[in-house]
């Protein structure tokens, strides 16, 4: 394949999302966030009274997914801007749950390979190393403690105008991680051969650097 990826997966609030929108910038690639996908099937379910845990459902959502996005990154869905909708907690979780059927996952995968065009993509998720790009030249499993990550989950939310709290933000994340790690299909896990990154201990700015030096290595 012609077309370079960066792959940096990992769990929900490792910081993986702000790093791989700063390393496309520095390098000129696209950015695409698969988990924004699964979010929009569950904003659908959500929207139509409808559970993850239901497949039909979800399936059906999935395969009319036509998403489009702004200039500025925004996420319409049906010509509605969903960029700060799609971000609850609620949402995250009802994606998790729609995110085990293989049906959905097969239909999301079609969308996120079409993705990959020249110059390059950053792609940020739970199996793009893994499954989607597994010929990506670099795979970055960006890491951190549930602590940690809890913690910046509580800020970011805090700062964005949602009323939460720390105690549920953990309970949710252990949630969310032992679904998408102990999943049969495509779980949360490093690729052979990853670049492992724990964030606990460095800055955004240290965290994107590293990236930018394991890329350059591999030129
Ligand atoms: O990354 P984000 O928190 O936005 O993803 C929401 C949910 O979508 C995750 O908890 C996970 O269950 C699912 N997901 C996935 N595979 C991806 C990206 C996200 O299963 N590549």
């Amino acid at each position: 394949h012609a077309v370079p990826v960066i792959t940096i997966d990992g769990p929900t609030a490792s910081g993986k999302g702000t790093v791989a929108v700063l390393v496309a910038k520095k390098l000129g690639f696209h950015y695409l966030d698969s988990g924004v996908l699964y979010r929009l099937v569950a904003m659908k379910l959500v929207q139509a009274g409808e559970d993850g845990a239901n497949e039909a459902a979800a399936v059906r959502a999935a395969e009319s997914l036509d998403p489009q996005f702004g200039p500025e990154g925004q996420v319409l869905l049906e010509g509605v801007d969903v960029s700060a909708d799609i971000r609850a907690d609620g949402i995250g979780l009802q994606a998790s749950r729609l995110a085990v059927h293989p049906a959905v996952r097969q239909a999301l995968n079609v969308i996120q390979h079409r993705a990959r065009r020249a110059p390059g993509l950053v792609a940020d998720g739970r199996d793009m190393g893994t499954v989607v790009f597994p010929d990506a030249p670099l795979k970055v499993f960006l890491t951190a403690s549930v602590q940690a990550r809890a913690e910046r989950r509580y800020k970011q939310l805090l700062e964005k105008g949602f009323s939460v709290k720390l105690e549920k933000i953990l309970h949710d994340l252990q949630e969310r991680d032992h679904r998408d790690a102990g999943r049969a299909i495509a779980p949360l896990k490093p690729a052979a051969d990853a670049f492992w990154l724990d964030s606990a201990g460095l800055t955004i700015g240290e965290t994107v650097e590293k990236v930018l030096a394991a890329w350059q290595q591999r030129q």
